[in-house]
């Protein structure tokens, strides 16, 4: 086990951070940001080491744990969006400056191939939903699969880290842009627009993260789909970990955000030709 030892005249002043939606007690301690060890902490360890070691800058590094049992990771300096993304967060420099971080991200993490600490396997009850595809691309890359404004470090009013890799776990650098775009165009229900989203355009925020990202022109006429299909999953996954986990997903659950991702997955497959339209004109 690493053990993280204080350096030498190191602030111990604590700062709680921000809370999210199922990870308690994140606080800040100087440079390093202190969280509950949990089951996929050594292999967020692995791959961090590995994104260290292969350039990437916009990752926090894992120090190992402090006295109390707790994971030590570098601070990342710059800004996150709070619980409800403040109006600063819908720049469409920031929004393109998202996906060229996450593709960087993608070149980074090819080749990586976690050996002495695998990620947990994701229990995923079978299917309530139809999906729209009958067979989905093999995981072929470990990837950070929960890139929302909160969990995305901003500098100079460009995506500059990203933090909170409690998700991260092998999938596809699509399904990764894709859940991605999903968040920060964002694509949802109108109905469910954030306060001060409202007049945003979709169409057009898509299109610039399509081309800040990079998707050919096969990637940008399955990117509905795949957001449907996502829909379909994020929904069994959360009404699952809210039965099983409690916590954090219960509370979400309560609150209702089974009904959003229900809504999205309606305006994704009502838009679906609109959004391709865009996407590819
Ligand atoms: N390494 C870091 N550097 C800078 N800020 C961080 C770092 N880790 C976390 N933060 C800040 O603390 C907030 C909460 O931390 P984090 O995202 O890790 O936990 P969480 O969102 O509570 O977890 P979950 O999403 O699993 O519920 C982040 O939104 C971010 O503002
Ligand atoms: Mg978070």
């Amino acid at each position: 086990m690493r053990v993280y030892v204080r350096a030498p005249g190191e602030a111990s002043d604590v700062e709680h951070m921000p809370a999210g939606d199922v990870t308690e007690g994140v606080v800040r301690v100087g440079q390093t940001i202190r969280r509950p060890h949990q089951p996929q902490s050594l292999a967020v360890a692995g791959y961090l080491d590995w994104l260290e070691d292969a350039g990437f800058e916009g990752a926090p590094r894992y120090l190992g744990r402090d006295a109390g049992g707790r994971d030590v990771l570098s601070f990342v300096p710059g800004r996150c969006a709070g619980a409800l993304p403040e109006t600063w967060v819908q720049s469409e420099d920031l929004l393109a400056s998202v996906a060229r971080l996450v593709r960087r991200l993608h070149g980074a993490s090819a080749g990586y191939v976690p050996q002495d600490h695998p990620f947990p396997p994701r229990t995923v009850p079978t299917s309530t939903i139809p999906t729209t595809t009958v067979h989905q691309d093999p995981a072929d890359l470990i990837c950070h699969l929960d890139v929302t404004p909160q969990n995305v470090v901003v500098r100079d009013g460009l995506a500059a880290g990203l933090v909170d890799f409690d998700l991260a776990g092998p999938s596809t650098a699509l399904r990764d842009a894709c859940n991605t775009a999903m968040h920060w165009v964002p694509l949802r229900d109108p109905a469910d627009a954030w306060p001060g989203w409202e007049e945003l355009d979709p169409f057009r925020r898509l299109r610039i993260f399509a081309d800040a990202y990079g998707w050919d022109r096969e990637e940008r006429r399955r990117v509905p789909g795949i957001a449907i299909d996502a829909a379909a999953l994020s929904y069994d996954r959360m009404h699952h970990n809210a039965a099983t986990l409690g916590g954090g997903w219960a509370r979400m659950w309560a609150e209702g955000v089974g009904g959003l991702i229900l809504r999205r997955r309606g305006w994704l497959e009502a838009n679906a030709e609109r959004l391709t339209g865009a996407l590819t004109d």
